[in-house]
């Protein structure tokens, strides 16, 4: 058993490498420069040399908002990209898990989405990565995984506690969305998840994958503060407000049942995961 794990220098590859290394399972992490999975040639060069039996793909282009305004690349790697790394799956015979996002979906949900709920994403980030799905799906094999997780956090990385908990100790005024809600999760607990779908042999296709509970992003900053023990007043406002070039899914909770169901549990809450990851983020 050998794994590739794609977007290995990002928060969520890195801690899967960590992962599989933890359970002595052999691991080459690839990122770029070397391995840009939107370079076909190189990718099949290393397949020939390494043969992975199982990849867990994860690198991608990942600023929303950066999207909106280079749509060629957002397209070429998460699209095209993924294209090639699902390909060089099939000829290798390598099980694959593609990480993909709630971003697929357009947020007009009044539900947690099921995996089956139709895509329809309004960003060209959510676009992309949906263009990944379907190429990943277009092969129809039973080893072939689109796990969709979302609001990404863990040790590391770039991501929303980090930046609140920054901002905080800045002494800078804090004020956050609250007309979004969705599933924070995290690095260390979606890595396993990962790691376990692809060692399931349970049937292929599209399964969610988040911490457990769900929160708007003004609710995850309190959360955030007070777990981390920092007083500092947080105001509410809304996404209009905030103006960002990509527009963002106002609903996105995510129904885990197919995963929780092959892995005989859901994901921790993620309360808990956010007093993990500080304790080793404050360390
Ligand atoms: N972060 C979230 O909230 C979130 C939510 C839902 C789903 N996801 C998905 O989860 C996965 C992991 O996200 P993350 O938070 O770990 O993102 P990340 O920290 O940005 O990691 C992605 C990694 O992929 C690399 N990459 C960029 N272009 C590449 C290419 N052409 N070929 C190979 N690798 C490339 C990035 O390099 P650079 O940093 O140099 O660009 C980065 O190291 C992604 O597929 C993302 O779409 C993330």
């Amino acid at each position: 058993m050998k794994f590739m794990v794609t977007g290995a220098l990002g928060q969520l590859g890195r801690v899967t490498v960590e992962e599989l290394q933890a359970r002595g399972i052999e691991v080459v992490g690839t990122d770029i420069p070397e391995l840009p999975v939107d370079d076909l040639p190189a990718l099949q060069a290393f397949f020939e040399g390494y043969r992975p039996s199982h990849v867990l793909h994860c690198g991608a282009i990942t600023n929303v908002d950066g999207c909106e305004t280079d749509r060629d690349l957002a397209m070429r790697v998460n699209g095209r990209g993924t294209a090639n790394v699902a390909e060089m799956c099939r000829d290798f015979d390598s099980a694959l898990v593609y990480v993909s996002t709630d971003f697929v979906f357009d947020g007009n949900g009044t539900r947690p989405y099921h995996h089956n709920d139709a895509p329809s994403p309004v960003s060209v980030y959510g676009e992309s990565k949906l263009a990944g799905e379907t190429a990943v799906l277009s092969h129809g094999r039973p080893d072939f995984y689109v796990t969709r997780t979302a609001w990404v956090f863990g040790p590391g990385g770039e991501n929303f506690p980090k930046a609140i908990m920054n901002r905080a100790n800045q002494g800078l005024p804090l004020s956050v969305v609250d007309d979004q809600v969705g599933c924070p999760s995290m690095t260390r607990d979606l890595a396993p998840a990962m790691v376990d779908l692809a060692l399931s042999g349970a049937d292929g296709g599209v399964y969610h994958m988040a911490n457990e509970g769900s929160c708007s992003w003004y609710e995850f900053a309190c959360d955030i503060l007070t777990r981390a023990g920092i007083e500092v007043p947080v105001t509410t406002m809304s996404s209009s407000e905030l103006d960002r070039p990509a527009k963002r899914p106002s609903y996105s909770i995510l129904d885990c049942t197919r995963l929780t169901e092959v892995r005989g549990g859901p994901l921790p809450t993620y309360q808990d995961a956010l007093d993990r990851y500080l304790e080793e983020e404050l360390a």
